[in-house]
């Protein structure tokens, strides 16, 4: 890390858990959220797991950086939104927005839970507040790294 890095590192502070005891056994079918379920069900799934419906929406974040490969193969490669790569809040724009940004592929579990009800608030603020959703963003990853294989 260069000096000014040091001097001026910015972003929030993530207590992360570091590794998983390997193991050669596949996991279980059904435990990975199904990106075609319903809202109501990918909450569940994760209150199942400890995950409140807050903690998801901040969480989702992830897809800032992600793009699907597998989902659907005609736009394999596809990003969640137009600046993959870069940590910022334009995912939480882009997958309420009217239209489709060009080259983004929204996923259909993103558009869901954005009109969910308990977190069509929280992403609409998401979507303009940074500092909001790095205030709440690490303890959240912090449950989820932290959650059992
Ligand atoms: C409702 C919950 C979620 C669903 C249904 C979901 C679904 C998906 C799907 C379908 C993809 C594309 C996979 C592919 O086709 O290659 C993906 C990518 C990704 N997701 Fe999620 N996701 C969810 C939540 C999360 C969360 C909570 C995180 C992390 C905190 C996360 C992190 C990622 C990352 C990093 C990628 C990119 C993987 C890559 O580039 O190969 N996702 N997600």
């Amino acid at each position: 890390m260069k000096s000014w890095q040091k001097k001026y590192v910015v972003g929030p502070r993530i207590r992360t858990f570091v590794g998983r005891r390997d193991n050669s056994e596949l996991a279980p079918d059904g435990l990975l959220p199904d990106a075609k379920a319903l809202a109501d069900s990918l909450i569940n799934h994760f209150e199942d797991k400890t995950i409140s419906a807050h903690e998801l929406a901040a969480l989702n974040g992830a897809h800032t950086n992600s793009r699907q490969f597998n989902f659907d193969g005609p736009t394999s490669g596809a990003s969640q939104d137009s600046t993959p790569g870069v940590r910022d809040v334009l995912f939480y724009n882009q997958t309420v927005q009217n239209n489709v940004t060009k080259g983004v592929f929204r996923l259909p579990s993103d558009v869901a839970l954005a009109a969910h009800p308990s977190m069509s608030a929280e992403w609409q603020n998401y979507s303009f507040i940074i500092v909001l959703l790095y205030s709440f963003r690490p303890s959240s990853v912090s449950s989820l790294s932290s959650l059992k294989p």
